[in-house]
């Protein structure tokens, strides 16, 4: 089943390549590749390509594989224009934008010999919900589409914004909003390698 999911998976990603004629990038030179794309041409992303991009972004890790992610995709122009407030030019005019957000409790026993869980706090679930948008916006660079990963958690305002435009539940938290389209314009990736960042063995 695990195969078949594998090259199902593999076969949507090589349709949707074959929209633009090419060949899927290879996993490094995708992530050398990526970068911020803030504008986009009005050419809208495939039902196709939306599915790769949440499919990647579910396969990331996450703490006691909990999967804590939730992901509200916005192609409604009235819900995008609520998202986007007076300063999301990128998030308007993207055709695709998904708000990566977070359940932040889970339901765990709190100790081996309690015999009920209860609702904890999940320490994990910034990291797990940039993992998820990383993933996306790798799927995205090896699309050939561009994305920009834009703050919303742990910013209150632009919190409670998204809250209120996508009306999302109590207990699941946005955590960043990622506009999606084809770029427009000339978008380089920039160089951060930077050996005098690394220590070996100690610091
Ligand atoms: C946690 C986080 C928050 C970010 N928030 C924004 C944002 O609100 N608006 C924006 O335009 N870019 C945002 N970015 C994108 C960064 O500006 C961008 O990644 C950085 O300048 C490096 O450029 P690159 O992505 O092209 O390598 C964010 C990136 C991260 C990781």
């Amino acid at each position: 089943m695990k195969r078949l999911a594998i090259l199902a998976a593999a076969v949507s990603l090589l349709a949707a390549c074959a929209q633009t004629q090419e060949a899927p990038k290879g996993a490094l030179d995708t992530i050398f590749s990526r970068k911020s794309v803030r504008s986009y041409t009005s050419e809208p992303v495939s039902s196709e390509q939306t599915e790769i991009l949440l499919k990647a972004a579910m396969s990331a890790p996450t703490g006691m594989n909990v999967q804590p992610w939730r992901f509200v995709v916005v192609t409604d122009d009235a819900v995008k224009e609520a998202l986007a407030g007076p300063r999301g030019k990128m998030i308007r005019n993207a055709p695709l934008v998904v708000v990566v957000c977070g359940e932040t409790t889970i339901m765990r026993k709190p100790s081996p010999e309690a015999t009920e869980e209860v609702r904890m706090d999940n320490p994990n679930w910034t990291a797990d919900c940039a993992a998820a948008t990383e993933n996306l916006l790798l799927a995205a660079e090896a699309l050939d589409l561009g994305a920009v990963w834009t703050a919303c958690y742990p910013y209150p305002e632009r919190m409670s914004q998204t809250i209120s435009a996508l009306g999302l539940p109590e207990g699941v938290t946005p955590y960043c909003i990622v506009p999606i389209g084809h770029p427009d314009g000339d978008n380089q990736p920039k160089d951060k390698w930077k050996p005098e960042n690394i220590h070996y063995n100690k610091w």
